[in-house]
């Protein structure tokens, strides 16, 4: 059968490819020649529709200050900034450095600056709501005049472009001295260089209430680029109105147009680079962020979801408070938006510990809570209105349900012993309710103590940060791994994955993030050694469903983790999309039907890795090839010796002496490293 051939090529190497390889069923390239038969069906398998994925968690500021497109920081006071570090003599981390001296991740005015004759204090004398007891007050003096208010910093800055920015905030005066007073706010983006404004909008004077507060809306038509983005967003008042009183303000927003023009919405320009990438599905919340850094810290659904004023946000795992302004909706709304799956984790009683590796547990003879919480979050997304949390979406403004396939117990479980009878628990009653669901256990056989017994059905979700060689060398992992591990109808989801290091002499990851080892952001050869990784997913699709790079989003002011795949500051032209997003691009763009055998009449895989799908409806046949490069020294004790065609022998890691999975710690080991928010002192 004749068809279109289109070869996709990843290439890090010196030495030139020999000849031309489109439209041809055979070709050389670096000495090697395959054949490509989509005449014989026998080999063909149906490739994965979820092959490529996100995964998100709210990491390096990838949500708050991210994608979550929120411009104002520090919006309702509801936590700060934290780090972590490592003490002599002492196991695990401790906090070593909070931005709040005398109650470590209490509510701090970072951000905020004043704008002419105030004073900026922190009230919960006045709270919003018993979910934001932290306002801010501002105290108009008697002899104040002109312009007076206060303003934002942002995300470390402001992007202000020509477009219509939705502002609000609510406000409150202070009852003695608000007797027969009005008030007139302005709202406006100005520079914090020049103290320019770029552009403003007056709301209607009006008489604030004294008891409760109200809401204050407007937008901002905005015509100009500003030459940068160090702006501020301002809410200002004149002080012959306003001189001698006392304000509360809290929940101060701005957003800029956002992706399919959401409320509360995703930021445009990072939601189009996933789009445009082709993914299929996002994995959400976490990562470690779901499990919480105590057992109250975890990420409660349920105080997600809402009313922006009643959703407290949580300590987030990552050193910084999280807004939940992404909360559950969010999420499911960004899925629908993109027309992709969610796969979401659901809390499975473990909880990370800032004091040590070990961890929190819940006794199995409570899981039933636990199960409950999952239950609850599913009726959330998939109730019908008559339910009680289907109604509680309903009022959300979502009436219609979600369709929710895929489920994951945890994350990266394995780090705890208890998940043999905590996935139990979970399976168990999560299938009991939703047999059609597809459930994802986040451990199978890492931790030494036991392995986790899979039913058919499921899927196992395996992570890797490893230096390129270990990914070159797992380029046919998966080729016999369901037979040869007794998981016949077990998948596999590459959950996370990105090459963290350079190959070293050991061939053990150092998570102690050397500067000399240590990969700081994607590289080529990172790109390549992922890529590789992926076609040995690619061509067993029948057992690898899925795949997702981890971390994917960074605001490169603030990162826990690196490398990532997409970097950005608030400047949308500063956003960089890096080796690691473009091999992905490619692999999930260029899919087809089915896996199609490719077999070498000449030569062998290495320096070449390849896998090939058929689109039956286009009559396309797609051939993707990594080609590993001299800058790739492999270990030779872990170089693959992958000779033949679908099915291969299966690596086995009990003979490999390439290093065994697992031996990443987790939590402590990430350094934070982050710029300073604008301190509250105004330059102008
Ligand atoms: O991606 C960073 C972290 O790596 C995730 O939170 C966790 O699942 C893994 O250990």
């Amino acid at each position: 059968m004749a068809v279109d051939l289109f070869a996709i090529f990843l290439v890090v190497t010196q030495s030139a490819l020999a000849g031309s390889i489109a439209g041809r069923q055979g070709y050389d390239a670096a000495g090697v020649e395959v054949q490509i038969s989509i005449d014989d069906t026998s080999g063909h398998n149906d490739t994965s529709p979820m092959a490529y994925g996100i995964m998100f968690e709210d990491i390096n500021h990838s949500g708050d200050g991210g994608i979550y497109a929120e411009m104002v920081t520090n919006r309702a006071f509801q936590g700060s900034n934290w780090i972590t570090g490592t003490v002599p003599g002492l196991d695990g981390a401790l906090i070593v450095e909070s931005e709040n001296p005398s109650v470590p991740l209490g509510p701090v005015l970072t951000g905020w600056g004043p704008i002419g004759d105030v004073r900026m204090t922190l009230n919960t004398l006045h709270p919003l709501s018993d979910a934001l007891p932290t306002v801010m007050q501002i105290d108009v003096p008697a002899y104040a005049t002109g312009e007076v208010g206060f303003q934002n910093f942002g995300w470390w800055g402001m992007d202000v472009r020509p477009q219509t920015y939705t502002a609000s905030f609510y406000a409150l005066a202070n009852e003695p001295r608000y007797m027969d007073n009005s008030t007139t706010f302005t709202v406006s983006l100005r520079s914090n260089l020049t103290g320019e404004v770029w552009a403003s909008t007056t709301l209607d004077t009006l008489r604030l209430p004294t008891l409760d507060y109200v809401q204050l809306n407007a937008t901002i038509e905005n015509g100009v680029t500003a030459p940068n983005s160090n702006n501020t967003f301002a809410i200002t008042m004149d002080a012959s109105e306003v001189a001698g009183q006392t304000f509360y303000f809290d929940l101060m927003s701005l957003f800029p147009e956002t992706f399919r023009d959401r409320k509360n919405g995703l930021r445009k320009d990072l939601a189009e680079a996933y789009v445009d990438m082709g993914v299929k599905f996002l994995r959400f919340p976490g990562g470690n962020n779901l499990e919480g850094v105590s057992v109250d810290a975890r990420w409660k659904w349920w105080e997600t979801i809402g009313p922006l004023k009643d959703r407290p946000g949580r300590l987030g795992d990552w050193g910084y408070f999280n807004t939940d302004g992404l909360g559950l909706l969010e999420y499911l709304e960004w899925c629908e938006d993109m027309s992709i799956e969610p796969v979401i984790g659901v809390y499975a009683g473990f909880s990370l510990d800032i004091y040590g590796q070990v961890g929190t547990d819940w006794p199995e003879d409570r899981m039933d809570e636990v199960l409950d919480e999952a239950l609850g979050l599913l009726e959330y997304c998939m109730g019908d209105t008559s339910t009680k949390w289907g109604a509680m979406r309903a009022e959300h403004g979502h009436p219609e349900p979600f369709d929710v396939n895929f489920v994951e117990v945890g994350n990266e479980d394995w780090f705890s012993a208890t998940y043999p009878y905590r996935w139990n628990a979970m399976y168990n009653g999560l299938k009991a309710a939703y047999p059609d669901i597809t459930i994802i256990s986040s451990a199978f056989d890492e931790n030494d103590d036991y392995t986790i017994s899979l039913p058919d059905g499921t899927i196992w979700d395996t992570h890797h940060y490893e230096e390129p060689q270990y990914f070159i060398s797992r380029f046919d992992f998966y080729d016999n791994w369901q037979a040869e591990t007794g998981n016949e109808g077990v998948g596999v989801f590459l959950g996370e994955f990105s090459v963290y290091q350079v190959d070293t002499p050991s061939g053990v990851v150092d998570y102690s993030n050397p500067p000399n080892l240590h990969i700081f952001h994607p590289r080529m050869i990172s790109a390549l050694a992922e890529a590789v990784y992926a076609l040995g997913g690619e061509r067993n699709p029948n057992t690898v469903r899925m795949s997702a790079y981890a971390p994917t989003l960074q605001n490169f002011n603030w990162y826990n983790w690196t490398p990532d795949m997409i970097g950005f500051t608030a400047d949308v032209t500063e956003t960089v999309l890096s080796t690691s997003y473009w091999w992905q691009w490619m692999f999930s763009r260029f899919t087809g039907s089915k896996s199609v055998p490719i077999v070498p009449t000449s030569g062998d895989f290495g320096p070449l890795y390849w896998s090939s799908q058929w689109h039956e409806a286009a009559n396309k046949v797609y051939v993707k090839v990594c080609i590993k490069g001299i800058a790739l020294q492999p270990n030779a004790d872990c170089h693959s010796s992958s000779t033949s065609t679908i099915p291969r022998p299966f690596l086995s890691r009990s003979t490999s002496t390439c290093r065994t999975w697992p031996s990443m710690p987790r939590f402590s080991q990430p350094t934070i490293r982050m710029r300073q928010i604008p301190s509250s002192t105004p330059t102008w």
